[in-house]
């Protein structure tokens, strides 16, 4: 039994927001922390269910992590164990991202394979292809992960065949110990990587490059405590953006960094919203008649990125023409389709690619999220909509927004979350 949110929609969104701190920065730092001597300050760390999975991980590796609010503390002399245990692992596969965090501090971790997920296989190939190129032995056994080097990693040059975001931040923590220099070719260049390195380097580590062609790490012997300012979320202020336009709605971000948006900000621009850049702020105003557009294809960063297809593809269902959305990232990235329809949408899927046929008008149901970014797109859909949805699968959205009910009924959307045990819409 879950939560539900129930959405009346057709109402436009005005105001102002402040965006959380970004959930996938929010990881792979917590996992940084544990590299450090002493303790570590994260400021703007978002309250969400992936966040309170992986602290708990830290603690059940003998971590003290103290929760203030927005800011954590987190201290690692404590941390005896290097085994992230399974139950956990399972439940967030980016936990695979304590895998270098635990190789660098301890020379030995072991994890379960995390295995795939509703948006697709997700496989780790590249992360352990990386760690045996740094010297490290990786076994494989009973679906069991064991990562051992007894006398350290050593630094080397690795090109990436594909620029995962993981296994990057796998490769810049394992080797920020590792002798000699670590050159990382064709990395992520994702805002996450250049706020992993900020981070690091605060706490002592050589590292050069994030966000470039080529990351460059020399290797050092230990890291120290530190305070850190986790980045923005780009893609929980590109979706109060999307749901802002197809609302008809004039929304300002705060907390936005506009160069991190940049790729939406040209597509939702070609639809007819009109978008005034600040500093670290940003306002969408949109149109009274939208244009179509015409192509997006999902790439890594600087393109558009995967986690806000589902956003914008519901979008496109109420812009005038067709629009071709190519899903380049992970492959069963559709799931919202199905949904959609259920709205009204006009949409034909092929292989990796969507035609969205618009405008439609889309009408309240009952519709169900299969996963965050689908769940994303649904709230999206109803609040355009005419009359009530219910979105049900609400646990995927808490994943990644931060109490997405407050934040809408800030902008002025009518929204209500039902928690399942007062659930008046079970046989609606
Ligand atoms: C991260 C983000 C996720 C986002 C994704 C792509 C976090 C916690 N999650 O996920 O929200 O959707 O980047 O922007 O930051 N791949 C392989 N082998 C590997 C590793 C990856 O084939 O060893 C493939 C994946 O199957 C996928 C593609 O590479 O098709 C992208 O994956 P990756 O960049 O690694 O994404 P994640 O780090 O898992």
């Amino acid at each position: 039994m879950n939560d539900k949110l129930v959405i009346s929609g057709n109402k436009k969104l005005n105001g102002t927001l402040n965006v959380q701190g970004a959930k996938n920065s929010a990881l792979p730092l917590i996992a940084a922390a544990i590299m450090a001597e002493d303790e570590v300050e994260l400021i703007d760390v978002p309250k969400l269910k992936d966040v309170t999975t992986m602290l708990e991980i830290l603690k059940r590796l003998g971590c003290k992590v103290v929760e203030r609010g927005n800011v954590l503390l987190i201290d690692n002399r404590t941390l005896t164990s290097v085994t992230v245990p399974e139950d956990l692992m399972k439940e967030m596969r980016s936990s695979i991202v304590l895998l270098g965090a635990l190789l660098a501090k301890k020379n030995k971790a072991m994890v379960s394979y995390p295995g795939g997920c509703a948006i697709g296989e997700r496989p780790i190939e590249l992360h352990l292809m990386n760690f045996q190129r740094l010297g490290c032995e990786v076994e494989e056994k009973e679906n069991k992960i064991i990562a051992k080097a007894p006398l350290g990693l050593k630094g080397t040059d690795i090109e990436l065949d594909y620029p995962s975001v993981g296994a990057t931040e796998n490769l810049m923590m394992s080797s920020v110990f590792a002798q000699g220099i670590t050159n990382i070719i064709n990395p992520a260049k994702e805002p996450e990587i250049v706020d992993l390195q900020n981070f690091l380097n605060a706490m002592g580590a050589k590292i050069e490059g994030a966000g470039t062609n080529n990351i460059k790490i020399i290797g050092v012997n230990r890291l120290k405590g530190t305070k850190h300012r986790i980045n923005p979320d780009r893609i929980v202020a590109g979706t109060y953006m999307i749901a802002g336009a197809i609302t008809g709605g004039n929304v300002t971000l705060k907390n936005v960094i506009p160069e991190h948006v940049s790729s939406l900000t040209d597509k939702l621009r070609e639809a007819g919203v009109n978008i005034i850049e600040g500093d670290r702020s940003l306002t969408i105003i949109a149109p009274e008649k939208f244009n179509k557009i015409e192509l997006i294809k999902t790439s890594p960063y600087p393109g558009f990125p995967t986690d806000l297809q589902p956003q914008i593809l519901a979008l496109c269902t109420v812009l005038n023409g067709s629009s071709l959305i190519v899903e380049n990232i992970f492959e069963s990235r559709f799931r919202h389709v199905e949904e959609l329809k259920k709205m009204g949408a006009d949409i034909m899927l092929g292989d990796g690619i969507a035609l969205v046929r618009g405008p439609t008008k889309l009408t309240g149901t009952k519709i169900k999220a299969s996963d965050l970014r689908a769940g994303a797109s649904l709230v999206i859909a109803a609040l355009g909509a005419e009359g009530v949805s219910v979105v049900e699968g609400l646990e995927h959205i808490d994943r990644g927004y931060e109490q997405i009910e407050n934040q809408l009924r800030r902008l002025g959307a009518k929204v209500e979350r039902v928690k399942w045990f007062e659930d008046k819409y079970e046989n609606a």
